[in-house]
Protein backbone atom coordinates (compact mmCIF):
# COMPACT_ATOMS: atom_id res chain seq x y z
CA UNK A 1 0.00 0.00 0.00
CA UNK A 2 0.93 3.61 -0.38
CA UNK A 3 3.04 4.66 2.39
CA UNK A 4 2.28 8.13 2.18
CA UNK A 5 -0.30 9.71 4.64
CA UNK A 6 -3.81 10.18 3.47
CA UNK A 7 -5.34 11.79 6.56
CA UNK A 8 -6.56 14.89 5.24
CA UNK A 9 -7.64 14.80 1.13
CA UNK A 10 -9.25 18.40 0.10
CA UNK A 11 -11.16 18.69 -2.54
CA UNK A 12 -10.39 21.86 -5.10
CA UNK A 13 -12.95 22.66 -7.54
CA UNK A 14 -10.68 22.88 -11.10
CA UNK A 15 -12.57 26.23 -12.26
CA UNK A 16 -11.23 28.43 -9.19
CA UNK A 17 -8.39 29.75 -10.28
CA UNK A 18 -7.48 31.02 -6.44
CA UNK A 19 -8.48 28.04 -4.36
CA UNK A 20 -5.65 26.22 -6.89
CA UNK A 21 -3.48 28.92 -5.80
CA UNK A 22 -4.15 28.78 -2.14
CA UNK A 23 -3.83 24.84 -1.68
CA UNK A 24 -0.12 25.02 -3.04
CA UNK A 25 0.65 26.50 1.08
CA UNK A 26 -1.86 24.10 2.66
CA UNK A 27 -1.33 21.45 5.24
CA UNK A 28 -3.34 18.82 3.66
CA UNK A 29 -1.68 15.40 2.35
CA UNK A 30 -3.73 15.28 -0.77
CA UNK A 31 -5.82 17.16 -2.95
CA UNK A 32 -8.51 16.47 -5.62
CA UNK A 33 -8.44 18.61 -8.17
CA UNK A 34 -11.88 18.60 -9.60
CA UNK A 35 -13.62 18.62 -12.81
CA UNK A 36 -16.64 16.62 -11.81
CA UNK A 37 -19.47 18.03 -9.29
CA UNK A 38 -17.73 20.90 -8.27
CA UNK A 39 -17.90 22.19 -12.01
CA UNK A 40 -20.97 23.37 -13.04
CA UNK A 41 -21.49 22.54 -16.86
CA UNK A 42 -21.24 25.70 -18.14
CA UNK A 43 -17.60 25.85 -16.85
CA UNK A 44 -16.23 22.21 -17.79
CA UNK A 45 -14.05 23.53 -20.70
CA UNK A 46 -12.64 26.43 -19.19
CA UNK A 47 -11.87 24.62 -16.05
CA UNK A 48 -10.48 21.95 -18.03
CA UNK A 49 -8.19 24.05 -19.60
CA UNK A 50 -7.37 26.07 -16.27
CA UNK A 51 -6.29 23.08 -14.64
CA UNK A 52 -3.62 21.61 -17.20
CA UNK A 53 -2.20 25.33 -16.74
CA UNK A 54 -2.05 25.31 -13.06
CA UNK A 55 -0.79 21.71 -12.54
CA UNK A 56 1.98 22.61 -15.16
CA UNK A 57 3.12 25.44 -13.73
CA UNK A 58 2.45 25.26 -9.88
CA UNK A 59 4.69 23.10 -7.82
CA UNK A 60 2.31 21.26 -4.57
CA UNK A 61 5.05 20.02 -3.05
CA UNK A 62 5.10 16.33 -1.72
CA UNK A 63 0.89 16.35 -1.66
CA UNK A 64 -0.61 13.66 -3.56
CA UNK A 65 -2.18 14.74 -6.44
CA UNK A 66 -5.52 13.46 -7.38
CA UNK A 67 -7.34 13.87 -10.57
CA UNK A 68 -10.89 13.95 -10.88
CA UNK A 69 -12.18 13.48 -14.45
CA UNK A 70 -15.80 13.74 -15.75
CA UNK A 71 -17.19 10.54 -15.69
CA UNK A 72 -16.07 9.01 -19.25
CA UNK A 73 -19.59 7.99 -20.36
CA UNK A 74 -20.62 11.94 -19.73
CA UNK A 75 -19.45 14.73 -22.51
CA UNK A 76 -16.79 15.80 -21.00
CA UNK A 77 -14.64 12.73 -19.52
CA UNK A 78 -13.09 12.09 -22.89
CA UNK A 79 -11.86 15.07 -23.27
CA UNK A 80 -10.48 15.91 -19.61
CA UNK A 81 -8.33 12.79 -20.28
CA UNK A 82 -6.65 13.50 -23.61
CA UNK A 83 -5.59 17.28 -21.82
CA UNK A 84 -4.62 15.98 -18.14
CA UNK A 85 -2.60 12.67 -19.38
CA UNK A 86 -0.47 14.93 -21.15
CA UNK A 87 0.23 16.40 -17.89
CA UNK A 88 2.12 12.77 -16.64
CA UNK A 89 -0.59 12.81 -13.44
CA UNK A 90 0.28 10.51 -10.72
CA UNK A 91 -3.43 9.96 -10.18
CA UNK A 92 -6.68 9.83 -11.86
CA UNK A 93 -9.83 9.44 -9.88
CA UNK A 94 -12.71 8.15 -11.74
CA UNK A 95 -16.33 9.36 -10.36
CA UNK A 96 -18.98 6.80 -10.55
CA UNK A 97 -17.38 4.01 -11.08
CA UNK A 98 -19.57 0.31 -11.04
CA UNK A 99 -17.68 -1.95 -11.79
CA UNK A 100 -14.17 -3.53 -12.42
CA UNK A 101 -14.21 -2.69 -16.16
CA UNK A 102 -14.94 1.17 -15.71
CA UNK A 103 -11.02 1.13 -14.45
CA UNK A 104 -10.22 -1.42 -17.26
CA UNK A 105 -11.41 0.47 -20.14
CA UNK A 106 -9.33 3.81 -17.94
CA UNK A 107 -6.24 1.72 -17.43
CA UNK A 108 -5.78 0.51 -21.02
CA UNK A 109 -5.95 4.49 -22.31
CA UNK A 110 -3.11 4.76 -19.73
CA UNK A 111 -1.13 2.00 -20.80
CA UNK A 112 -0.97 3.28 -24.39
CA UNK A 113 0.45 6.80 -23.69
CA UNK A 114 4.24 6.93 -22.26
CA UNK A 115 2.91 10.14 -20.14
CA UNK A 116 1.06 7.67 -17.78
CA UNK A 117 3.15 5.08 -17.45
CA UNK A 118 3.23 5.32 -13.84
CA UNK A 119 -0.09 7.01 -13.52
CA UNK A 120 -2.23 5.21 -10.71
CA UNK A 121 -5.79 4.96 -10.93
CA UNK A 122 -8.11 6.07 -7.83
CA UNK A 123 -12.15 5.12 -7.59
CA UNK A 124 -15.33 7.21 -6.04
CA UNK A 125 -17.15 4.23 -4.92
CA UNK A 126 -20.30 6.28 -4.58
CA UNK A 127 -23.02 4.35 -6.53
CA UNK A 128 -24.70 1.02 -5.59
CA UNK A 129 -23.45 -1.01 -8.13
CA UNK A 130 -19.84 0.15 -7.25
CA UNK A 131 -20.28 -0.80 -3.79
CA UNK A 132 -21.51 -4.48 -4.77
CA UNK A 133 -18.51 -5.16 -7.08
CA UNK A 134 -15.89 -3.49 -4.91
CA UNK A 135 -13.52 -6.15 -3.84
CA UNK A 136 -13.31 -6.92 -7.79
CA UNK A 137 -12.66 -2.68 -8.48
CA UNK A 138 -10.20 -2.80 -5.60
CA UNK A 139 -8.17 -5.47 -7.66
CA UNK A 140 -8.23 -3.79 -11.12
CA UNK A 141 -5.72 -3.02 -12.61
CA UNK A 142 -3.35 0.69 -11.39
CA UNK A 143 -5.82 0.92 -8.52
CA UNK A 144 -4.21 2.61 -5.50
CA UNK A 145 -6.96 3.98 -3.24
CA UNK A 146 -11.02 4.56 -2.96
CA UNK A 147 -12.42 7.62 -1.91
CA UNK A 148 -16.22 7.25 -0.66
CA UNK A 149 -18.79 9.32 -2.43
CA UNK A 150 -21.03 9.39 0.47
CA UNK A 151 -23.05 12.47 -1.01
CA UNK A 152 -23.88 10.54 -4.40
CA UNK A 153 -24.24 7.25 -2.29
CA UNK A 154 -27.02 8.87 -0.37
CA UNK A 155 -28.45 9.87 -2.71
CA UNK A 156 -28.92 6.58 -4.47
CA UNK A 157 -29.89 4.72 -1.80
CA UNK A 158 -32.32 7.53 -1.04
CA UNK A 159 -30.90 7.62 2.37
CA UNK A 160 -31.20 10.39 4.70
CA UNK A 161 -28.79 12.50 6.59
CA UNK A 162 -28.04 11.16 10.70
CA UNK A 163 -24.93 12.11 12.70
CA UNK A 164 -24.19 8.18 13.26
CA UNK A 165 -24.08 7.48 9.19
CA UNK A 166 -26.31 4.19 10.50
CA UNK A 167 -27.79 4.22 6.67
CA UNK A 168 -24.35 4.35 4.87
CA UNK A 169 -22.91 1.77 7.23
CA UNK A 170 -22.56 -1.29 4.96
CA UNK A 171 -21.46 0.83 2.27
CA UNK A 172 -18.76 2.22 4.11
CA UNK A 173 -17.15 -0.70 5.59
CA UNK A 174 -17.57 -3.02 2.49
CA UNK A 175 -15.77 -0.60 0.57
CA UNK A 176 -12.85 -0.51 3.33
CA UNK A 177 -12.64 -4.39 3.57
CA UNK A 178 -12.57 -4.41 -0.23
CA UNK A 179 -9.80 -2.08 0.10
CA UNK A 180 -7.81 -3.39 2.62
CA UNK A 181 -8.58 -7.15 1.00
CA UNK A 182 -6.32 -5.53 -2.04
CA UNK A 183 -3.81 -3.62 0.10
CA UNK A 184 -5.04 0.31 -1.28
CA UNK A 185 -6.14 3.21 -0.08
CA UNK A 186 -9.66 4.03 1.79
CA UNK A 187 -10.49 7.72 2.38
CA UNK A 188 -13.98 8.39 3.82
CA UNK A 189 -16.47 10.94 2.56
CA UNK A 190 -17.07 14.79 2.78
CA UNK A 191 -18.48 16.32 6.06
CA UNK A 192 -20.69 18.82 3.96
CA UNK A 193 -21.64 21.27 7.31
CA UNK A 194 -18.10 22.70 6.84
CA UNK A 195 -18.07 25.34 9.61
CA UNK A 196 -19.46 22.78 12.04
CA UNK A 197 -16.22 21.49 13.77
CA UNK A 198 -17.23 19.61 16.53
CA UNK A 199 -20.24 17.94 14.01
CA UNK A 200 -16.48 17.17 11.45
CA UNK A 201 -14.52 15.82 14.58
CA UNK A 202 -17.19 13.51 15.23
CA UNK A 203 -17.47 12.21 11.94
CA UNK A 204 -13.67 12.05 11.54
CA UNK A 205 -13.13 9.72 14.94
CA UNK A 206 -16.01 7.42 13.65
CA UNK A 207 -13.85 6.97 9.90
CA UNK A 208 -10.80 6.70 12.12
CA UNK A 209 -12.07 4.07 14.14
CA UNK A 210 -14.07 1.84 11.50
CA UNK A 211 -10.63 1.56 9.50
CA UNK A 212 -9.93 4.60 6.85
CA UNK A 213 -7.26 6.43 6.51
CA UNK A 214 -8.14 10.03 6.49
CA UNK A 215 -11.27 11.93 5.43
CA UNK A 216 -11.90 13.71 1.73
CA UNK A 217 -12.24 17.53 2.77
CA UNK A 218 -14.38 20.44 1.18
CA UNK A 219 -12.68 23.34 3.16
CA UNK A 220 -9.27 24.53 4.17
CA UNK A 221 -11.48 25.25 7.88
CA UNK A 222 -11.14 21.21 7.80
CA UNK A 223 -7.84 20.32 7.23
CA UNK A 224 -6.68 20.42 11.01
CA UNK A 225 -9.21 18.27 12.36
CA UNK A 226 -8.42 15.48 9.86
CA UNK A 227 -4.66 15.66 10.36
CA UNK A 228 -5.05 15.58 13.72
CA UNK A 229 -7.38 13.00 14.41
CA UNK A 230 -5.74 10.36 11.53
CA UNK A 231 -2.29 10.92 12.89
CA UNK A 232 -1.52 8.24 15.80
CA UNK A 233 -2.14 10.27 19.40
CA UNK A 234 1.08 10.92 21.62
CA UNK A 235 -0.29 8.25 24.55
CA UNK A 236 -1.07 5.73 21.62
CA UNK A 237 2.51 5.90 20.82
CA UNK A 238 3.77 5.79 23.95
CA UNK A 239 1.57 2.66 24.62
CA UNK A 240 3.36 1.12 21.25
CA UNK A 241 6.77 1.77 22.27
CA UNK A 242 6.22 -0.01 25.84
CA UNK A 243 4.15 -2.97 23.59
CA UNK A 244 7.18 -3.10 21.46
CA UNK A 245 9.67 -3.18 24.79
CA UNK A 246 7.61 -5.33 27.00
CA UNK A 247 7.18 -7.66 24.09
CA UNK A 248 10.87 -7.69 23.23
CA UNK A 249 11.81 -8.58 27.08
CA UNK A 250 9.19 -11.68 26.84
CA UNK A 251 10.62 -12.80 23.15
CA UNK A 252 13.96 -13.29 25.36
CA UNK A 253 12.81 -14.79 28.02
CA UNK A 254 11.52 -17.31 26.08
CA UNK A 255 7.97 -16.37 25.90
CA UNK A 256 5.69 -15.58 23.52
CA UNK A 257 3.35 -13.08 25.30
CA UNK A 258 3.91 -10.00 26.88
CA UNK A 259 1.62 -8.13 29.52
CA UNK A 260 1.14 -3.95 29.83
CA UNK A 261 -1.13 -1.87 31.31
CA UNK A 262 -2.88 -5.07 32.57
CA UNK A 263 -3.68 -6.26 28.37
CA UNK A 264 -2.19 -9.02 26.50
CA UNK A 265 0.20 -8.14 23.95
CA UNK A 266 1.09 -10.85 20.92
CA UNK A 267 3.00 -10.69 17.77
CA UNK A 268 -0.24 -8.71 15.87
CA UNK A 269 -0.57 -6.09 18.56
CA UNK A 270 3.16 -5.75 17.75
CA UNK A 271 2.45 -5.23 14.15
CA UNK A 272 -0.25 -2.68 14.86
CA UNK A 273 2.13 -0.77 17.10
CA UNK A 274 4.83 -0.59 14.67
CA UNK A 275 2.61 0.39 12.07
CA UNK A 276 1.83 3.42 14.18
CA UNK A 277 5.11 4.34 14.58
CA UNK A 278 6.05 4.05 11.21
CA UNK A 279 2.54 6.42 10.08
CA UNK A 280 3.89 8.78 12.58
CA UNK A 281 7.18 8.79 10.95
CA UNK A 282 5.65 9.12 7.73
CA UNK A 283 3.63 12.35 8.78
CA UNK A 284 6.82 13.73 10.09
CA UNK A 285 8.55 13.38 7.41
CA UNK A 286 5.49 15.02 4.86
CA UNK A 287 5.64 17.76 7.03
CA UNK A 288 9.29 18.40 6.81
CA UNK A 289 8.91 18.55 3.27
CA UNK A 290 6.23 21.04 3.10
N1 LIG B 1 -9.64 24.47 -1.60
C1 LIG B 1 -8.76 25.50 -1.51
N2 LIG B 1 -9.10 26.73 -1.08
C2 LIG B 1 -10.39 26.90 -0.77
C3 LIG B 1 -11.35 25.88 -0.85
C4 LIG B 1 -10.93 24.62 -1.30
N3 LIG B 1 -11.78 23.59 -1.41
N4 LIG B 1 -12.54 26.35 -0.45
C5 LIG B 1 -12.35 27.62 -0.12
N5 LIG B 1 -11.05 27.98 -0.32
C6 LIG B 1 -10.40 29.25 -0.04
C7 LIG B 1 -11.13 30.42 -0.70
O1 LIG B 1 -10.59 30.63 -1.98
C8 LIG B 1 -10.83 31.53 0.25
O2 LIG B 1 -9.53 32.00 -0.02
P1 LIG B 1 -9.12 33.51 0.25
O3 LIG B 1 -9.84 33.96 1.47
O4 LIG B 1 -7.66 33.44 0.45
O5 LIG B 1 -9.54 34.20 -0.99
C9 LIG B 1 -10.76 30.87 1.61
O6 LIG B 1 -10.50 29.49 1.34
C10 LIG B 1 -12.01 31.00 2.42
O7 LIG B 1 -13.10 30.53 1.68
P2 LIG B 1 -14.60 30.79 2.17
O8 LIG B 1 -15.00 32.17 1.81
O9 LIG B 1 -14.69 30.39 3.59
O10 LIG B 1 -15.39 29.74 1.34
P3 LIG B 1 -16.40 30.03 0.17
O11 LIG B 1 -17.68 30.50 0.76
O12 LIG B 1 -15.73 30.84 -0.87
O13 LIG B 1 -16.60 28.57 -0.47
C11 LIG B 1 -17.32 26.34 -0.70
C12 LIG B 1 -17.23 27.53 0.24
C13 LIG B 1 -17.87 25.13 0.04
C14 LIG B 1 -18.20 26.68 -1.89
C15 LIG B 1 -15.88 26.03 -1.20
O14 LIG B 1 -15.13 25.75 -0.08
C16 LIG B 1 -15.76 24.94 -2.22
O15 LIG B 1 -16.00 25.15 -3.40
N6 LIG B 1 -15.35 23.71 -1.79
C17 LIG B 1 -15.11 22.60 -2.65
C18 LIG B 1 -16.42 21.94 -3.05
C19 LIG B 1 -16.14 20.71 -3.84
O16 LIG B 1 -15.05 20.52 -4.34
N7 LIG B 1 -17.15 19.82 -4.01
C20 LIG B 1 -16.97 18.60 -4.72
C21 LIG B 1 -16.68 17.46 -3.85
S1 LIG B 1 -17.92 17.12 -2.66
MG1 LIG C 1 -19.92 12.19 -6.51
Amino acid sequence: MDARPYRSVLYIPGSKARALEKAAGLACDAIIFDLEDAVAVTEKASARALLAETLARTEYGPRAKLLRINDLASDWGRADLEVLAETGPEAILLPKVGSAADVEALARFLDARPATAETRIWAMMETPQGVQNAPAIARAPRMAGFVMGTNDLAKELGARFRPDRLPLMLALQACLMAARGAGIVAVDGVFNAFRDEDGLRAECEQGRDLGFDGKSLIHPAQIDTANAVFAPAPEELDLARRQIAAWQEATERGEGVAVVDGRIVENLHIETARRQIARAEAIARLKEAM
